[in-house]
């Protein structure tokens, strides 16, 4: 699974190509193409998954620090506090005459390249240049041996 992860998502961009140019063909090549075309709809699956259940996530604590005035209503008039949770709203009460019910501010994220060698996710091809590789979005870093040296960042969450 993880050779199967790391490879669908160094094809990310390309992953709809294969499937075009396997029509007709059996040889093990073609075979070899459908696999990584099931792979990379697995890998897609998952994060589809992983993005919706992140919908239904409730919000931080740091995601509901909103100042009153600035609270955009969500929900319907008279939500309780439970509803409000439930569809991914912050509740606080505390304030009369503002919504009680709002939402929460998105996450702050930022994008970093790991440190670690071996957990590099290919993001290029052999003797990608580093330009190529930065206009992808992604990091590049030209050591060690036997590790990719185009790889995708990482995206974590900043302390609110
Ligand atoms: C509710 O909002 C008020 C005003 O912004 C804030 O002072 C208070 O800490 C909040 N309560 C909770 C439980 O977050």
């Amino acid at each position: 699974m993880e050779q199967c992860y790391q490879t669908s998502l160094g094809k990310h961009k390309e992953r709809i190509k294969p499937a075009a140019s396997r029509e007709s063909s059996t040889s093990p090549l073609a075979r070899a193409m459908d696999l990584k075309v099931l792979c990379a709809l697995s890998v897609t699956l998952l994060v589809a998954l992983s993005t919706l259940a992140e919908g239904i996530a409730p919000p931080t604590k740091c995601q509901c620090k909103v100042v009153p005035r600035e609270r955009t209503n969500c929900g319907y008039p008279g939500i309780s506090a439970a509803e409000c949770r439930k569809i991914g709203c912050c509740f606080n009460a505390s304030v009369p005459s503002v919504p009680w019910c709002y939402n929460p501010k998105p996450k702050k994220v930022r994008k970093v390249c790991p440190n670690d060698p071996y957990t590099r996710i290919n993001c290029g091809h052999p003797g990608i240049k580093p330009r190529e590789c930065t206009r992808k979005g992604c990091c590049f870093r030209a050591h060690p041996a036997g590790v990719p040296w185009c790889f995708y960042h990482r995206v974590v969450e900043e302390a609110c």
